[in-house]
């Protein structure tokens, strides 16, 4: 339970003073302004609007196809959720990597059009342009590390990242890199418990985990998976907390049930 449940409104800021002060950060995707008043009623610190909506809301393989406007659609429902939580939205594949113009716009997009808190972007050194070009904008950026799933079919797997020696290494420069040009937080998903940890003790930004260990600053998770709406996707990180398909798919069949029964609607349940 966070001690810091009295504060009004999380910011960038905020999450500095948890680092600091040892206390880890919660953070838990979104993408419905339904849901997004739930978590964030929770107390949740970051919601990520996730490009995983690509994955769980729209049922494709990988985050690949989501388009900027669909990323605008979920984040602007999620923002008329929320009172209490820091919104951070994914810039989607294509939008960033190479055109540091293009990236400037598209955040800006994401900032005027959905009323978004922050962006997050996938890579190190290689999109260090954009970062910076967003940066200029007063726009803050959440970097992420690691298994980078825009990165898939480079990457070939799912497995955890950075295994090996130089791949690692490579991790901690980014890392470095995204501290020192003004990231406001850093994602890192599915590396070495141990990686993580060192990472985060040699940043000043608080880093977040998913699949990283408990060393990091805070842990985030993708909120279909642990409240056990999607089911096959069982990594050895994710701790389920629900099993809502089996929750939701017994009422739906039991509604399928009155109604055919004409139990549903009762002599209560009618004008
Ligand atoms: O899109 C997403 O949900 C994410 C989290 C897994 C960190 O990037």
């Amino acid at each position: 339970m966070s001690v810091h449940k009295e504060i009004k409104r999380i910011t960038t800021n905020t999450l500095m003073e948890f680092k600091h002060e040892g206390e880890k950060i919660s953070m838990l995707t979104a993408y419905d302004y339904s849901m997004a008043r739930i978590i964030d009623a929770a107390g949740m610190d970051v919601i990520l609007v996730g490009d995983s909506a690509s994955n769980v809301m729209a049922g494709h393989e990988t985050t690949l196809p989501i388009t900027l406007e669909q990323m605008i659609y979920h984040a602007s429902s999620v923002v008329r959720g929320v009172k209490r939580a820091l919104v951070v939205v994914d810039l989607p594949f294509g939008y960033y990597q190479g055109n540091s113009r293009l990236a400037l716009e598209s955040a800006i997009r994401i900032m005027k059009e959905a009323g978004a808190h922050a962006v997050k972007l996938e890579g190190g050194a290689e999109i260090r342009e954009s970062i910076e070009r967003i940066l200029t904008a007063g726009i803050p950026v959440m970097g992420h590390l690691g298994l980078t799933p825009q990165s898939i079919y480079k990457f070939g797997t799912y497995t955890v990242r950075a295994k090996e020696e130089a791949e690692a290494q490579k991790l901690l420069e980014d890392a470095y890199l995204l501290d020192k040009i003004g990231c406001f937080a850093l994602v890192l998903e599915k590396i070495p418990a141990a990686l993580a940890e060192k990472v985060s003790k040699s940043i000043t930004i608080p880093t977040i985990g998913i699949g990283a260990g408990g060393g990091t600053d805070g842990q985030v998770l993708v909120s279909h998976d642990l409240l056990g709406i999607t089911q096959e996707f069982r990594p050895r990180f994710l701790r389920r907390y629900l099993n809502l398909f089996d929750d939701i798919k017994n009422a739906v069949g039991q509604y399928v049930q009155d109604v055919k029964s004409r139990d549903f609607p009762n002599e209560n349940e009618q004008y």
